[in-house]
């Protein structure tokens, strides 16, 4: 995996991925599940994600248990993490999230504990950066989209994005132990919202 996210922008790099792994690590210590599944599935979970392989949709899974396999792992890990790769991405603001396992719901939680607060904000301007997308464009509105094909082929400026996706992540988190750390996170983003808009309206 970190062969694979060299050169990358900073939204998706190796160190997202190692920081997803530390994180469901964490969250495995106190909430437990499978942590041999857990650590897999956070190491893969953006293996073959739609944003990075060109836009085929839910590719994830199949590449992971390929890969697995390969390396010698049993039918049934593969299958597990496999299972989670696929359910792990956000897929717009009005399509239900498939994660019924602990472990699944513990990398999803990971990820998304990364996609919020500080690092949140510093991913989501170097991924809107990368794809030259405005920071901002007030004529065009945030869109609560309902399939993953129209979340997926969305051009918004980046200030959308945290209405199209970041600030719904909160109250999508499963375990109290993300909950926990994803109020914090939260109100940073409530916060920078804040002042970002009283500095674009010149509230001196
Ligand atoms: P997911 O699989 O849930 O999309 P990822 O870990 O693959 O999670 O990465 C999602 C991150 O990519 C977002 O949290 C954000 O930082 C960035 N991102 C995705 N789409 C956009 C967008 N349209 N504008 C800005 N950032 C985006
Ligand atoms: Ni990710």
């Amino acid at each position: 995996m970190k062969q694979q996210f060299q050169g990358t922008e900073g939204s998706h790099d190796w160190q997202h991925v190692e920081r997803v792994w530390r994180t469901a690590c964490h969250l495995q210590e106190i909430e437990g599940g499978d942590r041999i599944v857990v650590q897999l599935a956070a190491l893969l979970h953006d293996i073959s994600d739609h944003k990075l392989n060109g836009g085929e949709l839910n590719a994830g899974g199949r590449v992971a248990k390929e890969l697995l396999l390969q390396l010698g792992g049993s039918d049934q890990v593969a299958e597990q993490v496999a299972a989670i790769v696929d359910g792990v991405s956000f897929k717009g603001a009005r399509v239900a999230d498939e994660v019924s396992t602990l472990e699944g719901q513990i990398v999803q939680d990971a990820d998304r504990l990364d996609a919020m607060g500080a690092i949140g904000i510093a991913r989501a301007f170097a991924f809107g950066g990368a794809r030259h997308r405005s920071l901002y464009d007030p004529a065009v509105a945030p869109q609560l989209h309902q399939t993953f094909e129209s979340y997926a082929k969305a051009q918004g400026d980046t200030i959308n994005h945290f209405h199209e996706k970041l600030l719904l992540l909160k109250d999508r988190l499963h375990t109290p132990t993300a909950q926990r750390i994803g109020e914090h996170r939260h109100a940073v983003m409530v916060k920078f919202l804040e002042d970002f808009h009283s500095e674009w309206d010149l509230r001196f």
